[in-house]
Order: structure tokens, then C-alpha cells, then sequence
């Protein structure tokens, strides 16, 4: 029996443990994520406490909660106009992108749980030879690995394709530490949105929503990725504070705009 513990007025604030198996789906999943969100809380604050002093005290000032459109509404909306893209997601965990997608032909990839291959991202693309319309990149934390996933996604995405980016927006050192040393954890995935935004053969833009979502279209076959590894390699949060006015950042509603604005113009291309 999986038990949970949780506080309510009926207990008057003391803790009572029920059963998730005997509530409605909906209930347990609201009762899982509450208490996964108090533990990041408290583990957050461990941490803190921990590294006071060598912390960096800069911190975007963003309630991601207060924004209410995520990654799903992103992918769902590349897909309202041409449902019958083919969907790869990298990294699917507990399948709460990958069961929302409308696509009708999905695939996942994720070495421990959730989509449809258990493997990892280099395993798998070093196999795939089919082509997808859509990529969302949601693996591996780290800028090595988001590198070579997005390099490998421009392998079998064409013109007229797209590339998501899951987790490209750190608010603190914390959350950037690589490595990962938070519950919530964004890695130094940011650091190829400083190659997408300097790549010709691309278009991107960087969401403001859901830890930054960035949002890849592909200009032509065989586009390439620009090249700033030499660069980025060692540079850390600070870097990314103090240079994101570089980045092309749009909030949702303008975001929106673009994203229709060229979804619309694909559906009657060739
Ligand atoms: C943040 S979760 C993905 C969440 C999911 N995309 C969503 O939006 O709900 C990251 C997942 O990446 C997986 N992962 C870690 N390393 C990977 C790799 N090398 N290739 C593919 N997936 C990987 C982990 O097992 C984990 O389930």
C-alpha cells in the first residue's frame, strides 16, 4: 500500500496517513505533487542553509506556479495545426508530457521510466533512422548531453520541423549546480541556448514559462548547431544572469503569437 501523509481541517492540522490506492486517480495525483513540492521546499532550504556563503545571492524573481501555461500547452499547440507530426520526446519520467500529447504517432525514450524505449537518448539515435516532425529534449541535464541530443534531433528533424527544450531557465546557482545538488534541477542546459540564438540555419526563442522552454525552428535540412563549447564549457549561473538580455526571450503571449504565426504558414508547405 503506498501511504501519504497529509494535513487537512478535519485533522486539525495533525497528520493522518491514507491510502493512495483507495481515492480517485485525480485526488492521489493532486495529494503526490503537493507533497513532492513540500519536500523540494524542505530540501531546498537544507541546501541553503547548507552552502551559505559560498551561494551566489542573485536569483531571477520568477513564481513559475504564477504562470499558468507550461511545456504542454507548447507542444500541444506546435501540433494543433498538423496533429499527424511524428513525436519524439527525450526523457519522459511519469509520463506527464507524453500521455498529454496529441500526436498520434509518439515515441519516448527514457533509460528508467515512462515513453515507449527504455534506453538513453545516445543509445537510441545511434539506431534511429526514422524522421520526426517534433523533438522535445528533456533528458540528461547536463550541457554535454542537451548538446548532443539537440545535434542528433537536427539529424532526423527537417525544414519545416521543430525542436522543444525543457528546463533552459535557472533562477538560482542552486538549480544550475551541475552536479545536481537540488531537488528541482535545471542543469546547464541553458548554455545551448546561447548556440541556438547565434545559429543561422535556426530560429529560436525562449519561452518565459515552466523553468523556460525553448522553442527551436528548423530553417532547412541538415541545419547545424553554432559551436561556443570552447567558451561555455566552464562558465556557470553568473554568466547566464548577466547575459540573458542576448537571448531572445518572449513571454507566453507573445510567444503564442509566433508560434501560430508559423505553424499556420507550415500547414501549406510541401
Ligand atoms: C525531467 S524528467 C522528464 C520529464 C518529462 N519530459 C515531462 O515533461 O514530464 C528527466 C528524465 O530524463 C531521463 N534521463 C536521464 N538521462 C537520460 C538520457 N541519457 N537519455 C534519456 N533520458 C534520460 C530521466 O530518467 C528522467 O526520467
Amino acid at each position: 500500500m503506498t501511504a501519504i501523509a497529509v494535513s487537512s481541517r478535519r485533522c486539525l492540522d495533525r497528520r493522518c496517513y491514507v491510502s493512495l490506492e483507495t481515492m480517485p486517480k485525480s485526488l492521489s495525483d493532486r495529494l503526490l505533487r503537493r507533497s513532492r513540492d513540500q519536500r523540494k521546499q524542505r530540501e531546498y532550504q537544507r541546501l541553503q542553509a547548507r552552502y551559505q556563503g559560498l551561494a551566489d545571492a542573485r536569483r531571477f524573481d520568477i513564481d513559475w506556479r504564477a504562470i499558468n501555461f507550461n511545456r504542454i500547452a507548447v507542444v500541444n499547440l506546435l501540433l494543433a495545426h498538423r496533429p499527424a507530426m511524428r513525436y519524439l520526446e527525450i526523457g519522459c519520467d511519469d509520463n506527464e508530457l507524453f500521455d498529454a500529447v496529441i500526436a498520434k504517432d509518439k515515441v519516448g525514450i527514457d533509460p528508467q521510466r515512462g515513453g515507449t524505449h527504455r534506453m538513453t537518448s545516445d543509445a537510441f539515435f545511434a539506431l534511429n533512422e526514422a524522421r520526426y516532425d517534433l523533438v522535445f529534449i528533456d533528458g540528461l541535464h547536463t550541457y554535454p548531453q542537451t548538446r548532443r541530443d539537440v545535434v542528433n534531433a537536427l539529424g532526423c528533424v527537417g525544414r519545416t520541423g521543430w525542436i522543444v527544450l525543457h528546463d533552459m531557465w535557472p533562477l538560482d546557482w542552486l538549480e544550475e549546480h551541475v552536479p545536481r545538488i537540488s531537488l528541482g534541477w535545471t542543469g546547464d542546459v541553458w548554455k545551448v541556448a546561447f548556440e541556438l540564438a547565434q545559429s543561422p540555419e535556426l530560429e529560436f526563442k525562449l519561452l518565459k514559462i515552466d523553468h523556460g522552454v525553448g522553442i527551436v525552428r528548423v530553417l532547412k535540412d541538415g541545419a547545424r548547431l553554432a559551436d561556443r563549447q570552447a567558451e561555455l564549457a566552464d562558465k556557470r549561473f553568473d554568466y547566464f544572469f548577466a547575459n540573458i538580455a542576448d537571448l531572445p526571450t518572449l513571454d507566453w503571449s507573445a510567444g503564442r503569437d509566433w508560434i501560430e504565426q508559423h505553424s499556420v504558414a507550415m500547414r501549406f508547405q510541401p
